[in-house]
C-alpha cells in the first residue's frame, strides 16, 4: 500500500540541512508546511544554502549536550538524519576523525530521538556499504562488503538504528542512496562527477575520466531522494532498509558526453589511470522502495544535469 505523503503539520527536525542534500529536503518541508529545525555544524554545509525559515542550531552532532538540548526545545516528532562526514578520501585518511562524526555523533542522536520521544529517525546511508557488486542491480539483501571507512562507519549506524528501535521502540528507515546529484552540489573536493565535470567544462578546463570511461555509476537526482525522503518521514513501510536510486548503470564516458552536451561543447575528455579503491559497476534495485514507498526515480540523467548546469551559470 503506497503511503500518503504526510500532510498535516509536523515538528521536523534535519540534521546536516544546510549540505547538498539537506537543504534541499528542508526547502521541500517548509514548502508543505511544516515547521523544521535544522542542526548543521557548517563544515560543508553552507548558510546560504539554508532555507532562511529553518529554526537554524549551528552545533556539531558529536556534542551530545548540545544536540540534546536542540531536541528538549523543538521536540520533533520524526527526525532526518543526513549530518555527516561525506568524503571517502578523508574516511580512509582520517578514519578516527570519520567514525566521530558518523557513528559517534549518530549515536548521540539516536539517544537524543529517546529521550525527547521523537517517533522515528530517517537515515541517510548509502550504496558504498555493499562496494564491490556481486550481481546488479543490487537489492538490499546484497552482501554488505563496504570498502571504506565511510561505508563501514554508515554500515555501523545502520545496526545502531535497529539496535535502538528493538531496545526503545523508536522507528526507522533506512535510506540507501545511489550517486546523488543536483544543484548546491559542491565540485570541489569529493563530489559528484556531474558537479565536477560542469564546474571544468564552464571553465574551459579538460575534464578528466579516471580509467576508459566504462566504470559505472547508479545516478539518482536530489530531488527524488528529497521525495523519498518525504515519503519515509510517513507511516507505512517502517524500520525497513530502502535503496533509492535511478536502477540502471551510467558510464563514466555516458556523463561526460550528457554533460557536454548540456553546455554545447565538444571538447574531448583527458584520461588518467584509475584511482585505487573505486568499484567497477554499481547499479541499485528500488523494487523494495517502490512497493513499500511508493517511490520511484522520475528525473531523467539529461534533465537533471540540465538543471545542473542552468544553476551553475546563475550562480557562477
Ligand atoms: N551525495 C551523495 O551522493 C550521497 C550518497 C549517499 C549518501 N549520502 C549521504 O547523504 C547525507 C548528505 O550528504 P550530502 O551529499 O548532502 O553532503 P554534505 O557534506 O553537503 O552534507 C552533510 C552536512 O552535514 C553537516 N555536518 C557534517 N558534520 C557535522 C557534525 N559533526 N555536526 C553537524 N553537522 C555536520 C555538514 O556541514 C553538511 O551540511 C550524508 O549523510 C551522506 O553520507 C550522500
Amino acid at each position: 500500500m503506497p503511503n500518503a505523503v504526510p500532510t498535516a503539520a509536523m515538528k521536523l527536525l534535519v540534521t546536516g540541512g544546510a549540505g547538498f542534500i539537506g537543504s534541499h529536503l528542508v526547502d521541500a518541508l517548509i514548502d508543505a508546511g511544516h515547521e523544521v529545525a535544522v542542526i548543521d555544524d557548517l563544515s560543508t554545509g553552507s548558510q546560504a544554502n539554508l532555507n532562511p525559515q529553518a529554526d537554524f542550531h549551528r552545533i556539531d552532532i558529536t556534542d551530545y549536550d548540545a544536540t540534546r538540548a536542540v531536541f528538549a526545545r523543538v521536540k520533533p516528532h520524526v527526525v532526518c538524519h543526513l549530518a555527516a562526514q561525506t568524503s571517502v578520501r578523508l574516511s580512509m585518511s582520517d578514519p578516527i576523525r570519520d567514525a566521530t562524526v558518523n557513528i559517534l555523533g549518530s549515536i548521540n542522536v539516536l539517544r537524543a530521538c529517546v529521550e525527547h520521544e521523537s517517533a522515528r529517525i530517517v537515515f541517510a546511508s548509502t550504496c558504498a556499504v555493499y562496494a564491490g557488486a556481486k550481481y546488479l542491480p543490487m537489492d538490499e539483501g546484497h552482501p554488505v562488503l563496504p570498502e571504506s571507512a565511510y561505508g563501514a562507519s554508515k554500515h555501523a549506524v545502520e545496526g545502531y538504528i535497529r539496535m535502538f528501535a528493538h531496545a526503545n521502540g523508536l522507528k526507522y528507515k533506512i535510506l540507501r542512496y545511489g550517486n546523488v546529484f543536483g544543484p548546491r552540489q559542491n565540485p570541489e573536493g569529493e563530489a559528484g562527477v556531474i558537479s565536477i565535470f560542469t564546474r571544468q567544462f564552464v571553465e574551459g578546463i579538460q575534464p578528466t575520466i579516471f580509467g576508459d570511461g566504462s566504470k559505472t555509476r547508479d545516478y539518482v537526482y536530489v530531488a527524488d531522494i528529497v521525495r523519498g525522503n518525504v515519503l519515509a518521514i510517513g507511516e507505512a513501510g517502517d524500520n525497513e532498509t530502502y535503496n533509492l536510486a535511478g536502477g540502471t548503470e551510467i558510464t563514466d564516458l555516458q556523463v561526460f558526453e550528457a554533460v557536454g552536451k548540456a553546455i554545447g561543447s565538444e571538447v574531448e575528455p583527458r584520461y588518467a589511470p584509475v584511482r585505487p579503491g573505486e568499484v567497477e559497476r554499481s547499479s541499485l534495485d528500488y523494487a523494495r522502495a517502490k512497493a513499500n514507498l511508493g517511490w520511484s526515480p522520475e528525473v531523467s540523467l539529461e534533465d537533471g544535469i540540465r538543471e545542473v548546469v542552468a544553476h551553475y551559470r546563475e550562480t557562477h
